[in-house]
């Protein structure tokens, strides 16, 4: 049996446990989630614990990062699965924090950020999810001060994003990426995939196709960037997604791509199917 991770809820509890734990300089890595546990998140905990001696995890459901429109009532909380996942994966540390203690009343401060943020991708669908993500992660690393923070490449524009932010602010952090995690079929996996009906599971796995389509394209030494996107478009609205983007960009920074620009390109989409919204993305080296 794995010995079960230490929960702790308040700042001070965390403070002392954090103590405890980089006795002797351990190294920490910090895997900051909002729960509903599934195997992608489970990579990203396998990744830390390669990279440090300690391996902290944070589950909030950050409610800074949804419109009042959006599922912060009835995002999956599955508390006891989760903590079952992180004991069977040895994880030293579980960061719970309500509301209350991350947010106190009169909270005045957030974190701006500009740059990848305003890529008119997901910033365009979501005007207040950034700030919300920025402020929370913010938080989360001045709290728990890892030495290595582990974000997945399936929220290609928050990975970017974030390393922006560690860099400008020179926050003392190495982000590490890890790669998405697909079910068999391709369907990257996501907490929000409990949404989908039987009938549209079986649909879904059609974004990562639409993204390797246009990815084959662009491998294969085409530029004309914009019939790319127009195509993954159309693919997806034909399937009966109803797509908010389909976009090709430069990896590095998100700034549009052109044929005199970048080679290291990634095609990002988000897509609604009934009540989900699924996003996704593939990189690609043009030739
Ligand atoms: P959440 O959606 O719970 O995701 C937590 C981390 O898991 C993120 O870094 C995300 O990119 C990664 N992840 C999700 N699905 C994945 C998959 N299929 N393969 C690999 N990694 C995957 O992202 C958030 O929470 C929040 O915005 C957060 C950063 C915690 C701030 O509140």
């Amino acid at each position: 049996m794995s010995p079960s991770p230490m929960i702790v809820r308040t700042v001070p509890a965390l403070r002392r446990a954090l103590d405890g734990l980089r006795a002797r300089k351990a190294t920490t890595a910090l895997v900051p989630t909002m729960g509903a546990l599934h195997d992608g998140h489970v990579s990203l905990v396998r990744l830390a614990k390669r990279r440090a001696k300690k391996v902290i995890v944070s589950i909030f459901v950050n409610p800074t990062q949804f419109a009042p429109s959006e599922d912060f009532g009835s995002y999956p909380r599955t508390w006891k699965a989760d903590v079952a996942k992180l004991a069977a994966e040895d994880v030293d540390l579980i960061w719970n924090p309500d509301v209350k203690t991350m947010y106190p009343d009169g909270f005045a401060t957030r974190i701006l950020t500009e740059g990848p943020a305003t890529a008119g991708l997901e910033d365009r669908f979501r005007p207040h999810f950034f700030g919300g993500v920025a402020t929370v992660v913010g938080k989360l690393f001045t709290q728990c001060r890892p030495d290595f923070a582990i974000f997945g490449e399936k929220d290609f524009q928050q990975l970017t994003i974030i390393r922006r932010m560690v860099d400008e602010l020179c926050m003392p952090i190495e982000i590490v990426a890890a790669p998405t995690v697909r079910d068999l079929d391709g369907l990257a996996m996501s907490s929000r995939n409990q949404y989908l009906t039987s009938a549209e599971r079986r649909v879904a796995p059609q974004v990562f196709a639409a993204l390797q389509a246009a990815a084959r394209r662009l491998a294969a030494g085409d530029t004309d960037f914009a019939a790319i996107e127009r195509a993954g478009f159309k693919t997806l609205e034909s399937l009966g997604f109803r797509p908010d983007y389909f976009s090709v960009r430069q990896a590095l920074d998100l700034a549009a791509a052109s044929a005199s620009g970048a080679r290291e390109l990634v095609v990002l989409t988000a897509a609604r199917l009934g009540k989900a919204r699924l996003i996704d993305n593939v990189r690609v080296t043009r030739p």
